[in-house]
């Protein structure tokens, strides 16, 4: 079979006009989808999720003055202090990570690894523990109490504006 020089080729690529018009209108469309998908973020109620984002701990008059409680679903413990202001703290100590558990009847925390004690504040009463438990920010909204457990945040003492109040 011979194919003749002369016939004319098909065209089947595009033109770069008909490229740069595609890709123009492919840009136009994504972001239009951006734009809406942020306009349907902002307009909803606060969302929640676990441990690593924005844990909702509860009511805030589930919680009462002088109270530790534990978030499980978000890792940490929330102390109502009696003024009625909120301190969330990471139960990861800050040794060497162990999960370290309220005990009430010691009335402080105490890590089951190296017997690191903390206060109701999460500040070091004893043991190889080089700083306080973090914190996490604490959101009070529509009278619900958020934890934001994505930014641990480190500190060397207590200090009464670390709360959050009510
Ligand atoms: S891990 Fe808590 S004291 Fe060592």
């Amino acid at each position: 079979m011979t194919i003749n020089a002369a016939t004319p080729q098909k065209k089947t690529l595009m033109t770069r006009r008909q490229f740069f018009a595609w890709a123009w209108a492919a840009a136009i469309v994504a972001l239009g989808g951006q734009a809406i998908a942020m306009l349907v973020r902002f307009i909803q109620p606060v969302s929640t999720s676990g441990f690593g984002g924005l844990v909702r701990a509860g009511k805030v008059d589930e919680f009462t003055p002088g109270s530790i409680s534990q978030i499980k679903a978000g890792r940490f413990f929330l102390y109502r202090m009696n003024d009625g202001s909120f301190l969330a703290m990471y139960q990861k100590c800050t040794h060497l990570g162990c999960s370290v558990p309220w005990v009430p009847d010691e009335d402080q925390f105490h890590c089951p690894c190296h017997g690191t004690l903390f206060d109701k504040t999460g500040q070091v009463l004893g043991g190889p523990a080089p700083r306080p438990l973090d914190l996490f920010s604490v959101v009070i909204k529509n009278g619900e109490v958020f934890v934001d457990t994505g930014n641990p945040i480190q500190r060397q003492k207590f200090d009464p504006s670390q709360t959050m109040k009510a």
